[in-house]
């Protein structure tokens, strides 16, 4: 027995020097104290020895099993150490070196004409009002002067949600909002998303539109022509006119169509204006009355003026684009052309 437990105690010994690791710890621990290990083997095999031997015996194997148990726990702690003090070494990070570049993104074509188009308005005394994209259909149409019949509607594929709610489809549902919550004077800008049925090379189911509203005594349709040409200026370049022509919509009388000379050509004619020298970019008018008695405004005293367009057409225009959906695609190869 002695001789065992001395030859187990040299294999063990022997073993640790083959360990570099927590897995082939366990293993030899497993050979000698796992359950068919060769102490336990050991233990087993009491019954053999005569009764009046047991006693030394089972107090030899008891201490060689204490004796493997600490060296186990004992070499398993020292390898633990190791190892961790191994992965400190390996995930070491030098916070002196200089960052890796991650490139920075550019702002998106038509949230740069939509600022651009704040400024402008900013600066001739405008505020902003955002109003709810999921929206009645009181604020998107009958307030505006289009009841639930009218065939006006037809010119605005309406996603309908259900009961009263509807995806608006203008952003002149935003003058109705202001109306109702302000006296004149009002001068204010909605910017936002609109939504309409309406898919292809020039039309998205979701635009951006930008609606000017402005409401006080005197107000004409000059002061309409004078602000566009303003905004057309500005927005394109100092020599660009603009040219209003007789339209058509329910909340607006007079109501007009205004296109600017092509600045692409200058106005000589091109592919970009289809060779006629001007490029058709909103829609405007003088308020209908109408719509300011639906708001509580007394017509006989106060006018006004709107006028809506859509950001994607601007930024088709101002940047050359020719399809609309390259605006919503994200990819960066066309995103990046925008930058600085
Ligand atoms: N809401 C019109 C559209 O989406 C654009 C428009 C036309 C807005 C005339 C106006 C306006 O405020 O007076 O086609």
């Amino acid at each position: 027995m002695k001789e065992k437990i001395e030859s187990i105690r040299r294999a063990i010994g022997e073993g640790m020097l083959q360990v570099h690791d927590r897995k082939q710890l366990f293993e030899l621990k497993m050979q000698f104290l796992g359950k068919t290990g060769e102490i336990s083997a050991l233990s087993k095999g009491m019954r053999d020895i005569p009764p009046e031997q047991r006693p030394e015996a089972g107090k030899l194997v008891g201490e060689i099993r204490t004796w493997a148990e600490e060296q186990f726990a004992a070499r398993e702690e020292q390898l633990k150490t190791e190892e961790l003090s191994a992965r400190y070494a390996s995930e070491r990070v030098d916070v002196t070196m200089p960052a890796r570049f991650a490139g920075t993104g550019s702002v998106h074509p038509v949230s740069l004409v939509r600022q651009e188009l704040i400024d402008i308005f900013a600066g001739m005394g405008f505020d902003i009002y955002e109003g709810p994209e999921i929206e009645q259909d009181y604020y998107n149409f009958q307030a505006l002067n289009i009841p639930a019949d009218h065939p006006a509607r037809d010119m605005q594929d309406t996603f309908f949600i259900g009961g009263e709610y509807l995806l608006r489809s203008q952003t002149s549902s935003g003058q109705i909002r202001v109306m109702e919550n302000k006296k004149p004077p009002i001068k204010v800008l909605s910017p936002g998303r609109v939504y309409r049925s309406d898919s292809d090379a020039t039309h998205s189911p979701m635009f951006h539109q930008m609606e000017g509203l402005v409401v006080d005594r005197g107000i004409t349709l000059n002061d309409l022509k004078g602000c566009l040409d303003e905004f057309a200026r500005r927005m394109f370049d100092e020599g660009t006119k603009t040219r209003l022509r007789p339209s058509y919509f329910p909340f607006t009388e007079p109501s007009v169509e205004v296109d600017l000379s092509c600045c692409n050509c200058g106005g000589k004619g091109c592919r970009v204006c289809k060779g006629t020298g001007w490029i058709e970019v909103l829609g405007a008018g003088v308020v209908n009355r109408r719509v300011l008695e639906n708001c509580g405004i007394d017509p006989d005293e106060y006018t006004g003026f709107a006028f809506g367009m859509g950001l994607e057409r601007i930024a088709m225009i101002k940047y050359g684009i020719t399809d609309i959906r390259l605006l919503f695609e994200g990819d960066v190869r066309f995103l990046r052309q925008f930058k600085g």
